[in-house]
C-alpha cells in the first residue's frame, strides 16, 4: 500500500496543467457511446472512476481506439465508436469501482433497456445510498433491485422496462441524481423534468447539447424529450478544476507563491472555489480563453495571509468535492470558517465530515463537527502526523496539502485511491514538494498508440 511523505515548503512558483475533468469524462463516455457515430475524446481523464465507465459502455458495445495514453494509467485521447442508441447485453456484471458518479449514471442510462444488467462496487461504493436514483427511476418504471448487505445499496440488478415520463422533484441537490433521470429519460417517450432544490453543476446539460440533444431549463427545472439521437462529435475535457484545488490551496496559503495552471474548466457551476479563496484573501485571475460548450481558462493566484470565511448554503453543492481542501485552508487562515448545510459530505467516498474533522485535530488544528459540517478555528500551528485516507482520494489529496505547511513529517496512508480522480498526483506532489518551477517537471508522460 502506497503513501506520501510530506514537509513544509516555503516556495511555490510553477505552472502545469492538471489531467482532464471527471465529471465530464464519465459524460463523454456514455454519450459517445450512445451517439450514432464516432467521437474523437481529448485529454479524457484516465482515472479509474472513468475508465470503469468506459470499460462498462464497451461491454454495453461501445467499443473504443486508444490513440494517446497517459503513461501507466490509459487513454487519453481515444476514439469511441457509437451504437446509435442499441446497446448490447452485457455478458458479465459491471464493475463502477469507487465511483459514484459512474454507477449512478450508468443505473439512469440501463433502466429503460431491454435487458437485465448488474452494476457492482467496491466496499465504499457498496455503502452509499442508492435510493436518491432507484426512486425517482423507479416512478419512469423501472424495475431495479437492490441486493446489498446494508438496504438501498449497490449491487443494482436491473431488469428489463419499458420507462414513461415524470416530473420528479429532487429532495437533494445532486447533479448525479438529476443525470441519472435525463439519461434514463432519453429512452421514455415524452417530456421528463427534473426540479433540483439548487442548482448543480450542469455538464450533462452542455454535453447532451454538444451532441444535439436539447434540453430546456427554466431556473432549477430541466425538461428533456425523449427518443433523441445523441449526434456524434468530437469533444475535449477541460482540466478538472476539484484537482486544481489542491494545488490552488497550497499557493494561496502561501505568501509569495504563484502559480498557474493552464486549460482548467472554469464551468460556472463549479468555480465557487475560486470565490471562496478570493474571500480569504488569495489574489486571483481566472481567464476563459476558450468556451464551446464548457469554458476552459487559466487561473493564475497569488499567496497571502488567508482569513476565515463562512461558506454560504447556495455554494456547497458547487464547491461540494473541494470542502476536505478547503478545510486545509481554513486551518492555515486566521480567524474562524464556517461549513454548514454540508450534510451530503457524510454519503461521499468516505464520511467526509468525520475523515476532515479527525486528521485536521490529528495535525494540531481547532474543529468543532456538527451533523451538516464543521467549524475550524485557524491558524493554530499544524504538525506533522500520521494521517489515513481510509481510501478516500480526497481525504488523501487534502492531507498530502497539509503536510506542505506541517512541522515535521506528514505520512499519509492508503493513498493508492487517488488514482480514481488524479492520475499522476504524486508526480505533481513531488514536484512541488522539491520546490520545482520548470514546466518540465511537472509533465505526465504520454505515450502515442496511433
Ligand atoms: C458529480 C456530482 C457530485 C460530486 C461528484 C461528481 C457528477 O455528486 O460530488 O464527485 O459528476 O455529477 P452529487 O451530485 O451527488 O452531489
Amino acid at each position: 500500500m502506497s503513501e506520501f511523505r510530506v514537509t513544509a515548503i516555503s516556495k511555490l512558483h510553477a505552472e502545469f496543467s492538471v489531467p482532464g475533468d471527471k465529471s465530464m469524462s464519465h459524460r463523454a463516455a456514455i454519450l459517445s457511446g450512445l451517439s450514432n457515430g464516432t467521437c474523437t475524446i481529448r485529454n479524457f481523464l484516465p482515472s479509474e472512476d472513468c475508465l470503469n465507465t468506459l470499460n462498462a459502455m464497451r461491454a454495453l458495445g461501445a467499443s473504443y481506439e486508444v490513440l494517446d495514453e497517459l503513461a501507466g494509467y490509459g487513454p487519453i485521447h481515444l476514439r469511441i465508436h457509437g451504437q446509435s442508441m442499441k446497446l448490447s447485453a452485457p455478458s458479465a456484471p459491471i464493475d463502477c469501482g469507487n465511483s459514484g458518479t459512474g454507477m449512478r449514471l450508468l443505473a439512469g442510462l440501463l433502466a429503460g433497456q431491454p435487458f437485465t444488467s448488474e452494476l457492482y462496487g467496491d466496499a465504499s461504493l457498496s455503502s452509499r445510498p442508492m435510493g436518491r436514483i432507484t426512486v425517482p427511476l423507479g416512478q419512469m418504471g423501472a424495475n431495479i433491485e437492490t441486493l446489498g448487505a446494508t438496504a438501498g445499496c449497490a449491487p443494482m440488478r436491473i431488469h428489463p422496462a419499458k420507462l414513461r415520463p415524470i416530473s420528479y422533484q429532487m429532495p437533494v441537490a445532486s447533479a448525479q441524481v438529476k443525470s441519472a433521470v435525463l439519461f434514463a429519460a432519453l429512452f421514455a417517450e415524452g417530456q421528463t423534468t427534473v426540479i433540483q432544490p439548487a442548482e448543480t453543476r450542469d455538464h450533462t446539460e452542455r454535453m447532451l447539447a454538444s451532441f444535439r440533444v436539447s434540453t430546456r431549463s427554466d431556473g432549477n427545472a430541466i425538461s428533456i424529450y425523449g427518443g433523441q439521437m445523441p449526434e456524434s462529435c468530437d469533444f475535449t475535457v477541460p482540466g478538472d478544476i476539484s484537482s486544481a484545488a489542491f494545488w490552488l490551496v497550497a499557493a494561496a496559503a502561501l505568501p509569495g507563491s504563484r502559480l498557474l495552471l493552464k486549460d482548467v474548466g472554469l464551468n460556472p457551476t463549479r468555480t465557487a472555489i475560486l470565490k471562496v479563496l478570493s474571500r480569504m484573501g488569495a489574489h486571483m485571475l481566472d481567464i476563459v480563453h476558450h468556451s464551446d460548450g464548457e469554458p476552459i481558462g487559466n487561473i493564475e493566484i497569488h499567496g497571502a495571509p488567508l482569513t476565515g470565511t463562512t461558506l454560504l448554503e447556495s455554494e456547497i453543492p458547487n464547491l461540494i468535492d473541494e470542502i476536505p481542501v478547503i478545510a486545509v485552508a481554513a486551518a492555515l487562515a486566521q480567524g474562524r470558517t464556517v461549513i454548514r448545510n454540508a450534510r451530503e459530505l457524510r454519503v461521499k467516498e468516505t464520511d467526509r465530515i468525520t475523515t476532515v474533522v479527525d486528521n485536521l485535530r490529528a495535525m494540531g488544528a481547532q474543529v468543532q463537527e456538527f451533523e451538516d459540517g464543521m467549524e475550524i478555528d485557524g491558524g493554530h500551528p499544524l504538525h506533522g502526523a500520521q494521517i489515513d485516507s481510509f481510501g478516500d482520494h480526497r481525504i488523501a489529496m487534502a492531507f498530502a496539502i497539509a503536510g506542505l505547511f506541517a512541522k515535521g513529517e506528514t505520512i499519509i496512508r492508503n493513498t493508492d485511491c487517488v488514482n480514481t480522480s488524479y492520475p499522476g498526483f504524486a508526480h505533481h506532489l513531488d514536484a512541488i514538494r522539491r520546490e520545482r518551477s520548470n514546466a518540465a517537471d511537472f509533465t505526465l508522460p504520454t505515450v502515442s498508440r496511433e
